[in-house]
């Protein structure tokens, strides 16, 4: 089992009872959420730096709220903004990817690593090489560079506790037993808004009714991916990375109802499992408090209610991400990064309304397909860096050659 998963810290690196937590995406579904916890005991935690993309209002209320030591935001053409919101206050701030970097190598005990996409990538990597604890929501990072952070991990002694629902509660499960005694992990899918749908009733979704998932509210993009099971698929590569185990040995099982949140089989028949309500704040608190508990803000899952828990195998041909992550995944090399790019550009063209809702898979399978014969294994994290870059051109290259959707 990874570094990550020993879920205690020797006594000598033990995490302070009064944490300082730098928040990367803290504009985001997952940063409020955290922000939200961190309101929750201003005594436990200070907030060390807090970093933005673009929304430079949103991000100066937190600082003015917070009073971090340092706020970032990427885009630089907010920076105007975010300095005159933050005039008087004394709190330093900068913009650009260089910035959020900065804020990223802040001293801290937890980084919140909650940016969205490959964009998270350079800042999870800093945080790791601070050497504390990496609260991993942003599952891009470790699809394109899980091999790279997992070492880098190894090497600061820093812990990366997943934040995902699903990986937050294989952790919780798994609780330092040994992979020899696990026969598989099983993670959970909701299904997303169009689980009931089929192929042919997708064809003309709109993003608005492609964001509007059921039980979990989120970032479009993420929604996005639930709506086309990408989110499972990347999940199932996620787990690989933290878990150490092969694809084989991690199985999807769909669970319409989000109660359930991932399960872990053990050789002796015993399936454990994670419950709770469908609410972001419990694993983000577990991931914070850890290795101790929290009490949270959120909603909690009442049993005296019917629940109904239905689980379903999934439909490979209706969710063809799932049987391809499977191929992605024994290719290894640079296809999780082909995977990964190729879908954050179809996902933003649909958001756009340059494209379909199907065409996500078809551009995601071309890409795959075209680099499987084509690309080298990447060597260092440069040429991951490279990899993103070109699947990106491929495949904006692709989309513009598309006839125009009516959306
Ligand atoms: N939302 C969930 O419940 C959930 C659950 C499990 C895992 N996750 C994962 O957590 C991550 C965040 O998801 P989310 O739903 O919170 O996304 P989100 O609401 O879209 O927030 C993304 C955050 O990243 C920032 N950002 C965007 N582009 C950036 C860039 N180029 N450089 C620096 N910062 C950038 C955004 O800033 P601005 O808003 O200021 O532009 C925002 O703070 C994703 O990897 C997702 O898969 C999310």
């Amino acid at each position: 089992m990874p570094q990550s998963q020993q879920n205690r810290r020797p006594a000598a690196q033990a995490v302070p009872l009064h944490r300082k937590v730098t928040v990367l995406g803290s504009t985001g579904s997952v940063g409020t959420n955290t922000l939200d916890l961190l309101a929750s005991d201003t005594q436990k935690f200070r907030i060390s730096a807090l970093t933005g993309g673009r929304n430079a209002l949103l991000l100066a209320e937190q600082a003015r709220k917070f009073r971090p030591g340092f706020v970032a935001l990427a885009d630089e053409s907010e920076y105007r903004t975010l300095k005159d919101s933050l005039a008087g206050t004394g709190i330093a701030c900068g913009a650009g990817d260089q910035a959020v970097l900065e804020a990223a190598a802040m001293e801290a005990d937890v980084t919140v690593a909650a940016i969205s996409g490959f964009a998270g990538l350079k800042p999870a990597l800093t945080a790791i090489e601070q050497g504390n604890i990496l609260a991993l929501a942003n599952k891009e990072s470790l699809v394109c560079a899980g091999a790279y952070m997992t070492v880098a991990a190894q090497k600061s002694g820093c812990d990366i506790l997943p934040v995902d629902s699903e990986h937050n509660a294989i952790f919780q499960v798994l609780d330092n037993r040994s992979p020899e005694s696990v026969k598989r992990l099983i993670l959970t899918a909701s299904g997303g808004p169009f689980l009931r749908k089929s192929r042919a009733e997708i064809a003309d979704v709109t993003p608005a009714e492609a964001v509007a998932h059921p039980n979990w509210s989120m970032g479009a993009k993420i929604s996005v991916d639930s709506a086309t099971m990408m989110n499972k698929a990347l999940e199932v590569i996620e787990a690989h990375y933290l878990f150490g185990l092969q694809q084989e040995r991690i199985d999807v099982l769909m669970h319409p109802q989000s109660i359930v949140h991932s399960m872990v089989e053990y050789i002796d028949g015993s399936i454990l499992a994670q419950l709770g309500a469908s609410d972001m704040r419990t694993p983000i608190a577990y991931a914070l408090a850890w290795p101790e508990r929290m009490p949270t803000t959120g909603d909690f899952l009442d049993l005296t209610k019917p629940q109904n828990l239905e689980f379903l195998p999934p439909d490979e041909l209706r969710f063809p991400a799932l049987a391809l992550v499977r191929e992605v995944l024994k290719a290894g090399g640079a296809m999780p990064t082909v995977f990964n790019s190729a879908n954050e550009v179809a996902v933003a063209a649909f958001l756009d309304g340059a494209i379909g809702f199907t065409a996500i898979e078809s551009l995601v399978a071309a890409a795959v397909e075209d680099a499987a014969t084509r690309l080298p294994a990447p060597e260092n994290l440069e040429d991951i860096f490279a990899v993103d870059q070109e699947i990106r051109a491929l495949t904006s290259e692709r989309i513009a050659r598309m006839p125009k959707t009516r959306l």
